[in-house]
């Protein structure tokens, strides 16, 4: 999607993939990544996701990257902490308490800004492209991500012509298919929360399925 897209959401609030809770899909799995303490984790389009305060508290640094400034503020007015503020080049850095989040396309970021990071994280982010966006996406956060780094990816799959995304259906097979010449592909978990989901179930949407796999960077 294109960054109006976005800005328009958040400034209307439409922001019905923000979760009230941590994901359940993390906190079944982060363990599993058996990341050293105080190693830093990247968390692209991070969105005011709670998901980074959890990780946080696993014992890690967190770099977001997020393209809207309202999403930013609003994380950090949730935390109740006021970021240090410093503009690089086109991206501006928000810091307070482990987590630093930098608001501006994650498509320019610079490589030496995620090369110290051990361990990443990406919910709604993949699913969050159109196909034809996606592998763009892909090449760039395996552009990004340094060879060992291990992350937790959660995705989404429903049948697609049920339903215009995003979030868009990402299904096991693209995840093998076009990850997997960057990323070694481990299907953790697959479940179906339709149930949970009454956006899909007003649609009619006959399954959708959020799946969880440990991505590690060859
Ligand atoms: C579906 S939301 C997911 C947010 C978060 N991961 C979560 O779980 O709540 C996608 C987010 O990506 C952000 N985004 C979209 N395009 C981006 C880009 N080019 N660079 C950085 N962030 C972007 C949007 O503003 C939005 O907050």
């Amino acid at each position: 999607m294109e960054p109006g897209f976005w800005h328009d959401k958040w400034q209307l609030q439409q922001i019905g993939f923000h979760q009230a809770d941590i994901n359940p899909f993390l906190v079944r799995h982060w363990q599993q990544l058996n990341l050293p303490q105080g190693s830093k984790v990247f968390v692209p389009l991070c969105g005011k996701s709670l998901d980074m305060e959890f990780i946080a508290a696993q014992g890690h640094e967190v770099l977001g990257c997020e393209l809207s400034a309202l999403a930013v503020q609003q994380f950090f007015e949730t935390a109740g902490t006021e970021a240090h503020i410093e503009t690089r080049a086109e991206h501006v850095h928000h810091s307070a308490k482990g987590i630093e989040l930098v608001q501006g396309d994650f498509f320019t970021l610079p490589e030496e800004l995620v090369a110290g990071c051990e361990g990443f994280y990406d919910r709604a982010a993949l699913i969050a492209w159109p196909a034809e966006m996606r592998i763009d996406y892909a090449k760039k956060l395996a552009a990004l991500i340094p060879s060992g780094a291990r992350g937790l990816l959660v995705t989404l799959d429903y049948p697609q012509e049920a339903l215009s995304g995003p979030p868009f259906a990402v299904s096991p097979d693209w995840v093998q298919t076009h990850l997997g010449p960057w990323f070694e592909v481990t299907p953790l978990e697959c479940q179906d929360v339709l149930a949970e989901n009454p956006r899909f179930v007003k649609k009619e949407v006959p399954w959708l399925n959020e799946a969880a796999f440990l991505l590690v960077r060859k």
